[in-house]
C-alpha cells in the first residue's frame, strides 16, 4: 500500500503552495500522484468549475447569455445545503475509486489538497448541517479510506481572506462568521484525531512551514524506509 496525505485549512492558508512543494520534494525520490479537490475525475471538474464559477463574475451577461445568466444565479442562491454536500460526495466517491484507491495499491504516495475534512469543516461546522449526517456521508463516499497524515494549515478568517485575490469563489464570499465556524471546526476535528492531524501555523513563512512539515514527512516515512532494509 501507498501513502495517502492530505491538505486541509481555511481559503488563504497556502494549502495549495505546500503541497506543490512537497509533491516537487517527494518526487525526487517516489512515485508522487498530486490531486485536488473537488476535481481529478470528469465528475469532479464539473462539481469544480460549478464552485469556482458561480458568484464569482466568471460567467456573465455576455458570456452565456441573459436568459441562461438569470437562470443561474437563480441556482446559485437556490443550491441547498445538503445538495452542496452530496455534490461534493460525490466528487470525491469518484476520485477515490477511479483514482486514489487504485493508486495506492500500486504504492504510489498520493497527495490531495482537500479531502473529507473540507466537507466536515465548510458542509458540517460552516453550513451548520448535521455532523453526524455529514460523517457518515463522508463514510459513505470515500469508502473508509482515510489519509495517513492530514496537514492543517490554520489561519484566521481575517489573515486567510487577506490574502485571497479579488475574484472569491462562491465559498469565499460567504460571510465573515461562516469562516470562523469552518476554522474553530477544523481545529476541533484535528483535536479529536490528534495522531492523523499535524496542525501549523499558517502565518509562518512559506519557508518555516514547509521545514515543519517535512519534519513529519519523514517520520511518517522512515518506518517504510527501515522495511525496505530488511
Ligand atoms: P479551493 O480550490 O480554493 O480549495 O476551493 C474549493 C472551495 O470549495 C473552497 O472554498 C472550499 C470548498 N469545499 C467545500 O466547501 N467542501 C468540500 O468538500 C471541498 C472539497 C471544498
Amino acid at each position: 500500500m501507498g501513502i495517502f496525505i492530505t491538505f486541509e485549512g481555511c481559503d488563504g492558508a497556502g494549502k495549495t503552495t505546500q503541497a506543490k512543494l512537497l509533491a516537487t520534494k517527494l518526487g525526487q525520490t517516489r512515485d508522487v500522484l498530486s490531486l485536488y479537490e473537488p476535481g481529478g475525475t470528469s465528475l469532479g471538474e464539473l462539481v469544480h468549475s460549478y464552485v469556482r464559477s458561480h458568484g464569482s463574475g466568471e460567467i456573465n451577461e455576455a458570456s452565456v447569455g441573459q436568459a441562461q445568466f438569470d437562470g443561474m444565479k437563480d441556482f446559485d442562491a437556490r443550491v441547498d445545503p445538503i445538495a452542496e454536500l452530496f455534490l461534493f460526495a460525490a466528487s470525491r466517491a469518484q476520485l477515490v475509486s477511479e483514482i486514489i484507491r487504485p493508486a495506492l495499491e500500486q504504492g504510489r504516495i498520493v497527495i490531495c489538497d482537500r479531502f473529507a475534512d473540507s466537507t466536515a469543516a465548510y458542509q458540517g461546522y460552516g453550513r451548520e448541517l448535521s455532523i453526524e449526517q455529514v460523517t457518515k456521508m463522508n463514510e459513505v463516499a470515500t469508502g473508509g479510506l482515510k489519509p495517513d497524515l492530514t496537514i492543517l494549515l490554520d489561519i484566521s478568517p481575517e489573515d486567510g481572506l487577506s490574502r485571497v485575490p479579488e475574484k472569491k469563489d462562491r465559498m469565499e464570499k460567504q460571510a465573515r462568521d461562516f469562516h470562523r465556524r469552518v476554522r474553530d471546526g477544523y481545529l476541533k476535528i484535528a483535536e479529536q484525531d490528534p495522531d492523523r492531524f499535524l496542525t501549523v501555523d499558517a502565518t509562518q513563512s512559506a519557508e518555516d512551514v514547509q521545514a515543519l512539515i517535512w519534519n513529519r514527512i519523514e517520520l511518517l516515512l522512515k518506518p517504510q524506509a527501515e522495511q525496505r532494509l530488511l
